[in-house]
């Protein structure tokens, strides 16, 4: 979680605001609202070497030492080997539906071309013990991991020619997955992932430019940002373009795409704050959820990046704009925004000196390695989508608390987590927010992308010194499965 500490300016002292949930079950929710838990194929797959899998980006990036711990997803949950104990697991805490990610590289491990039959036999596995078992796969096409080839090839995302190669890869899966998954997400954190990989340098490829530049690949973070998002936003109008074209009316799916999405809030009411709120939003999330609703970037946006961003050419433009069915948010915590004129004289990443901003991360007296807890942000993010956004249907993606892994397995602060942020999320609902699922993160203790194994979000806990790598449920997993059954949440 280092990407959020490195993107906040500071914590503050002011104490949140924490509400005492009225006691909620499944049964407050509309049958058809679906919930479950998720995890990503990094995190938790392991079997990093097995069967045919190539290596992505994160295994170069981890094998390179550039996680706290010097870890890496080698075995991870080993959900690769588990995924049948997995799956019960899912039975028995009562889970309606399971979010994951398929790893390219162990489908196509050059990343185009041949399929690998023990990739795509896993899948096809897990695919349909979900199904037998009555849990929904919401799958999702890319979290992260680009296979390694292509960003030797050719820059990975900073090449347009990952649009063709991100598209028959996708086709893959919608001939082989189609038939019993009908949730795809084309790519998760398009929105982190400029950030991250080519501004501060912190997530593959690792890149950025000076004065960051001590631990991370020589990049330039004026432009790239900029132009890996814009390859990110054609890959995935192609990938939908693709299944309408080709699948839809054989199959009955839905292609969205996932969000990154903080809550927002003006650090004062002073305008300056309001504004400098309003460009948070519309870098953040703007930068991504524009051209998806309106076919181009935000005005602040290109007036701050100028020659810098790429240009939608109009047909871009038309394949771009409404080519989501639905976004994946995923929401864990609320920031203050503070105008910050003077940015373009500190030593900060380019895009956060476009947007001239403070974020400030209200969180006096919350314990080390915990995130504050601001159940209001889900009501707020979902109401900021509906306004902004003319109410898109949306899935809760992931939402959960972070605590260190060895934390006790009474974990009452995932708890109080969990039931304030489901509830801010019902009261959304009835305000009319079009939000049809949530997915807690994660389901079991997985390889933390940046922290590796010291920080976990499982409902289960992972010992991953045991040589089974033995799950154990936690107070959570306890929690999430009374509420799931309709037993009251806060007793
Ligand atoms: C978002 C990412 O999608 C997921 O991979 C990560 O584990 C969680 N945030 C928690 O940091």
């Amino acid at each position: 979680w280092t990407l959020f500490i490195l993107l906040v300016g500071a914590r503050e002292g002011i104490t949140p605001k924490t509400t005492r949930a009225e006691a909620i079950s499944r049964e407050d929710f509309p049958s058809e609202f679906v919930f479950g838990s998720g995890s990503s194929a990094y995190q938790v797959e392991g079997a990093a070497f097995d069967d045919g899998r190539a290596p992505s980006v994160w295994d170069t990036f981890a094998h390179s030492g550039r996680v706290k711990d010097k870890s890496n997803g080698d075995i991870a949950s080993d959900q690769y080997h588990k995924y049948k104990e997995d799956v019960k697991l899912m039975v028995d805490t009562g889970l309606e539906a399971y979010r994951f990610s398929i790893s390219w590289s162990r489908l196509i491990p050059n990343g185009r071309g041949l399929v690998n039959p023990k990739g795509l036999q896993y899948y096809n596995n897990l695919i349909s013990e979900l199904v037998n078992h009555g849990i929904q796969p919401h799958v999702t096409l890319f979290h992260y991991d680009l296979p390694q080839a292509l960003e030797d090839e050719y820059q990975g995302w900073l090449s347009r020619k990952i649009v063709e190669d991100f598209t028959a890869y996708a086709d893959v899966c919608f001939r082989e997955f189609g038939d019993r998954v009908s949730h795809w997400t084309t790519l998760n954190e398009p929105n982190v992932l400029p950030l991250g990989g080519y501004d501060v340098g912190v997530f593959p490829p690792g890149r950025c430019s000076s004065p960051f530049g001590s631990n991370c690949t020589k990049g330039n973070s004026t432009v790239e940002p900029y132009i890996a998002a814009h390859n990110i936003l054609l890959a995935h109008a192609s990938v939908a373009r693709l299944y309408k074209k080709k699948y839809l009316g054989k199959q009955k799916g839905f292609i969205g795409i996932n969000i990154f999405a903080y809550f927002f809030v003006p650090f004062t009411n002073a305008t300056e704050d309001m504004k400098a709120t309003q460009r948070a939003n519309d870098f953040y999330i703007g930068w991504f959820m524009y051209p998806l609703m309106f076919g181009d970037y935000p005005e602040i946006v290109k007036k701050s990046a100028g020659s810098r961003i790429p240009s939608f050419t109009p047909s871009q433009s038309r394949q771009v704009q409404g080519s989501a069915d639905f976004f994946g948010l995923n929401h864990y915590n609320t920031l203050y925004v503070k105008d910050d004129p003077d940015s373009l004289n500190n030593d900060q990443r380019d895009v956060e000196r476009d947007m001239a901003i403070k974020l400030i991360s209200k969180a006096d007296g919350v314990p080390k390695g915990e995130f504050p807890i601001h159940p209001f942000g889900m009501q707020g993010v979902l109401e900021y989508f509906k306004q902004t956004y003319d109410s898109p249907p949306i899935y809760i993606h992931e939402n959960g608390q972070m605590t260190f892994h060895n934390a006790s397995m009474n974990d009452m602060s995932r708890v109080k987590y969990l039931e304030g942020f489901i509830q801010s999320l019902l009261q959304a609902l009835r305000n009319g927010s079009d939000v049809r699922g949530y997915f807690s993160w994660s389901f079991l203790d997985a390889f933390e992308l940046l922290d590796g194994y010291q920080s976990s979000f499982g409902l289960y806990y992972v010992d991953f010194n045991s040589p089974g790598l033995k799950r154990y449920p936690k107070l959570s997993a306890h929690w999430y499965s009374n509420f799931l059954r309709g037993r009251s949440s806060s007793n």
